[in-house]
């Protein structure tokens, strides 16, 4: 079977609560993982139509503060697949609703890896790469998992 990139993409929005705070008000680093990983397992789960669990996060980068009470945009879609793994990009955009702002806040590559009915790593769909962009992507995808792999400490 053969997927698009776009057969699975996914965009969650979110309000952030004064319960997502960090000590100093801003929101919490961590609270905003939760949603990274969230909504990377429902493109992992779309793409491989089965169970699939989160095995690396890396290149977590928060570029800009969110703050209570902005919406956040959590976007993910699939770059690059191997065998039972594939590598999911996640970008967030926090909306300042009173200024009509919306900023590009931070991104992440997270790693999901389909399991079968008894918890083993299952084969995935076939990526189905139709255009420049989708190419550019999966061969960066690659490249990040071959370092990834490398850098594995079992
Ligand atoms: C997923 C899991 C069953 C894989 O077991 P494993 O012994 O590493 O299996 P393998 O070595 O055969 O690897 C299976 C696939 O995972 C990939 N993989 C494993 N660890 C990885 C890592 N850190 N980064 C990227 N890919 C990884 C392998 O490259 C392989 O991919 P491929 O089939 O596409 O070639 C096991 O790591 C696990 O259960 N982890 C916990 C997952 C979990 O519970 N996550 C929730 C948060 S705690």
């Amino acid at each position: 079977m053969e997927k698009t990139p776009d057969d699975s993409k996914a965009e969650v929005i979110i309000r952030m609560f004064p319960s997502d705070a960090n000590p100093a008000g801003n929101v919490f680093g961590g609270a905003i993982l939760k949603h990274i990983d969230m909504v990377a397992g429902i493109v992992a789960q779309r793409f491989s139509q089965t169970n699939a669990v989160t095995v690396s996060m890396d290149k977590i980068s928060f570029l800009k503060p969110v703050f209570v009470g902005n919406v956040l945009f959590v976007k993910a879609r699939v770059n690059y697949v191997q065998k039972s793994s594939m590598e999911i990009e996640v970008n967030v955009e926090a909306e300042d609703i009173a200024k009509g702002t919306r900023v590009h806040t931070g991104n992440a590559y997270v790693t999901f890896v389909a399991l079968d009915d008894n918890g083993k790593p299952t084969t995935v769909p076939t990526l189905r790469i139709d255009n420049p962009e989708d190419q550019k992507r999966f061969d960066e995808g690659k490249l990040r998992m071959e370092r990834r792999l490398k850098e594995r400490k079992k």
